[in-house]
């Protein structure tokens, strides 16, 4: 809601006013993958964030043109793209938020774990660009599969020796807007008043929303909360097969990453109370990685919260996601300490 206020604030006529950002810190945004299907609209919404001021847009190929497209736009940062590996180096230098939708998408019938070969080596090599030219930046990781490329990112920093845990954030904000639009819609409920956290990883039964804790509350029947479980847990899906082999959600990816990096940004600043649930380094399970809601602050996570009271129907499905989640991590870990 914020990023709208930003948005339509922004829409007016270039004012005096519109300039007036003196207050607000500078902020470098890096968009790795930013002539993609999420790339594309995602690097729009960060040149519409009044908290960013240069926004660097790399991409192995097609940089350029959206970088000249985007920079028309009468809002505050400086846009620059970025091509290639000989430019990754200074699109990335003094970043302090690094958003990652580089890889291959899904197609009918594939598992996001199916894209485990391609987006594993490509990770791989833009998080050691990252150690190398931006160690202390915040990493917002959106390509899949985020339950193992994750860890594998933070195998590379740790191997690089600039891991901060505090820093790594695998991108599960659009699993919450869907929770957000779907429970919406079941209860009769003002959408943009809803909030049900999500936990766990992002894929199949590993994304589990909490719907007991949903808001503002509502009686639905133990068959609605299965239905809109279901349904959380496969939009992914839904959106791949409607677009029927040409790729996986782009538009709602790209505002949900808004939405998350613009979350990132304000906890930088020093803004209270800035809770999002993200995928991260955790305690709150056996699972050495867990999302669920992180409060944000100056260093990037300042509390990973806890899960809250579960019904039972979350309870089991809680337990059920964890073999999951320990493979793929694993899978990860392994890939990176092999490569
Ligand atoms: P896309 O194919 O449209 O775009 C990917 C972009 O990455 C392309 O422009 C490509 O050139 C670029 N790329 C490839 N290798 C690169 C490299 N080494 N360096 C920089 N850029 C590189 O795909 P998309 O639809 O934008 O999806 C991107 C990724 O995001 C996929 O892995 C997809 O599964 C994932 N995704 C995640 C979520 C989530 O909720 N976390 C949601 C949707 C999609
Ligand atoms: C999503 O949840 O939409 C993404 O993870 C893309 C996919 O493959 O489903």
């Amino acid at each position: 809601s914020s990023l709208l206020r930003s948005v339509k604030t922004l829409a007016r006529p270039t004012t005096a006013r519109a300039y007036s950002v003196d207050s607000v810190p500078s902020r470098k945004v890096t968009v790795l993958g930013a002539a993609g299907g999420i790339g594309q609209p995602l690097s729009l919404l960060m040149k519409l964030n009044p908290l960013v001021s240069q926004l660097a847009l790399y991409d192995i190929g097609g940089t350029p043109g959206v970088a000249a497209d985007v920079s028309h736009i009468n809002s505050r940062s400086e846009v620059a793209g970025y091509m290639g590996d000989d430019q990754l180096g200074l699109a990335l230098e003094g970043s302090d938020v690094v958003i990652i939708p580089a890889g291959v998408p899904r197609k009918p019938g594939m598992t996001r774990d199916d894209l485990f070969n391609i987006n594993a080596g490509i990770v791989k090599s833009l998080c050691s660009a990252i150690a190398k030219y931006c160690p202390h930046a915040i990493v917002n990781m959106i390509s899949n599969p985020v339950n193992s490329t994750v860890p594998i990112a933070a195998e590379v920093f740790k191997k690089a020796g600039i891991y901060d845990e505090k820093k790594l954030f695998g991108v599960t904000t659009l699993d919450v807007v869907r929770a957000k639009s779907f429970y919406a819609g079941k209860a009769n409920v003002n959408v943009a008043e809803v909030n049900v956290p999500v936990v766990g990883g992002h894929a199949g039964v590993t994304i589990l929303p909490l719907f007991s804790q949903a808001t503002p509350k509502a009686n639905l029947s133990q068959d609605d909360i299965q239905a809109l479980t279901k349904r959380t847990q496969d939009g992914g899906t839904e959106v791949v097969e409607a677009k029927a082999g040409k790729g996986s959600a782009t538009l709602s990816m790209a505002y949900a990453g808004a939405i998350f990096a613009d979350a990132c940004l304000k906890g930088l600043n020093g803004v209270p109370d800035v809770v999002e649930c993200s995928y991260v380094q955790s305690t709150i399970t056996e699972l050495p990685f867990f999302a669920s809601k992180v409060r944000l602050g100056k260093n990037g996570v300042e509390e990973v919260l806890g899960l809250g009271p579960l019904s039972d129907y979350e309870k089991e499905g809680l337990e059920k996601l964890k073999p999951e989640l320990k493979s793929s991590i694993e899978k990860g870990i392994e890939f990176a300490k092999k490569n």
